[in-house]
């Protein structure tokens, strides 16, 4: 899974509080064209289910703990993002899933592109053979 990144930002503390950030050509290594949040989560339930075919995303949560799963069809990574501080960078092509682990949990989304439902894969066995036609995989 090489293109999937965990970055963990800093943290700049001051007695007001706390602020982290991220940049195009330093974490990020595309435009941001829409911001998205899930929150209000269903605890223990899961979301996603769907992969894209050209859209990049940076993921973070905010505040509290959040499962997420990507897999090719062959190989399966699992980050906990549990920390405002760590964020994910992924690349296009993989399936993913997501699963709050606490109340409250937000999932915080920003994404190479505006929402384009034909850039979905939403079924899992369309998506294994889309990844085996397009070789996309790192691995
Ligand atoms: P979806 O991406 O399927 O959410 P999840 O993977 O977490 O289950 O989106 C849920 C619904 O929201 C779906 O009907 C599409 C719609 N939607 C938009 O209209 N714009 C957006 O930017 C996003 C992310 C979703």
């Amino acid at each position: 899974m090489k293109k999937i990144r965990e970055v963990t930002l800093k943290e700049i503390k001051s007695p007001g509080g706390s602020l982290s950030f991220f940049e195009k050509g330093k974490e990020i290594n595309f435009d941001i064209k829409r911001i998205y949040y899930i929150y209000k989560f269903c605890e223990q339930n899961r979301r996603g289910f769907h992969a894209h075919k050209e859209l990049k995303q940076v993921m973070f949560c905010p505040h509290g703990k959040i499962k997420v799963e990507f897999t090719d069809g062959r190989m399966k990574q699992s980050y906990l993002l549990d920390d405002p501080t760590k964020i994910l960078v992924i690349e296009k092509g993989y399936w993913r899933e997501f699963v709050s682990l606490e109340e409250g949990s937000i999932l915080f989304v920003g994404a190479s592109d505006v929402y384009d439902e034909k850039d979905y894969i939403r079924d899992y066995n369309e998506y294994l053979k889309w990844e085996e036609d397009n070789n996309e995989s790192a691995i």
